[in-house]
């Protein structure tokens, strides 16, 4: 199962200055409990965004990069090398983790996005596919409003109803 996981604000903005735009501790323990264990997947800018730049704990990194070497996490060079590496994962739970760049390009390959919606507009400079105007991804579970550090949040699933194999 391939899934990508994200919060996004009300017009699918996800982050600017290579940074999320609002901090989420509700949503951020979401995260955390969903990709416990589990296989990551994101592209360099994403980890660069992560505190001291270093892959997340517990979980198996894959990161796609043109420049960066490191022995922390698996990088892959191309998408074509990020989807065979996949492609021998399929048994796992995989997460694509952001940010914009890979998002767009594994969408199709994906059998969910689970998307917190955040009521809030940050000013955002990427963006996530607006899976509302989506033909393929429908919205199958939309939780209750919740209060997050100030902001309204809601957990909503979709499922990808033209999933495209790797
Ligand atoms: N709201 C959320 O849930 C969420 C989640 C994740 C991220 N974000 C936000 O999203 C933003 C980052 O997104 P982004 O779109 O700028 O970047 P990104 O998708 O994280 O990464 C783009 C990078 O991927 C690598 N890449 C892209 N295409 C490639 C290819 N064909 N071959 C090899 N490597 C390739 C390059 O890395 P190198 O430069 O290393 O070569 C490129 O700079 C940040 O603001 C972050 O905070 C938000």
């Amino acid at each position: 199962m391939i899934r990508a996981i994200v919060h996004a604000d009300l017009e699918w903005g996800i982050g600017k200055g290579n940074d999320m735009m609002f901090s989420l501790p509700k949503d951020m323990q979401f995260f955390r409990e969903t990709t416990m264990g589990h296989t990551i997947v994101m592209g360099g800018n994403t980890l660069r965004s992560f505190p001291g730049q270093k892959p997340l704990k517990n979980r198996v990194n894959i990161v796609l990069s043109r420049g960066q070497v490191r022995d922390d996490c698996i990088i892959v060079r191309s998408y074509e090398e990020l989807k065979n590496e996949l492609k021998t994962r399929l048994n796992e739970e995989i997460y694509v983790i952001g940010g914009g760049e890979v998002y767009k390009e594994l969408l199709p390959y994906c059998d969910e996005a689970l998307v917190t919606k955040v009521e809030a507009v940050g000013g955002a400079e990427v963006f996530f596919p607006n899976l509302d105007a989506s033909e393929e991804f429908v919205c199958v579970d939309e939780g209750e409003a919740l209060e997050d550090n100030g902001y309204t949040i809601r957990f909503t699933r979709y499922e990808n109803k033209a999933k495209r194999l790797l």
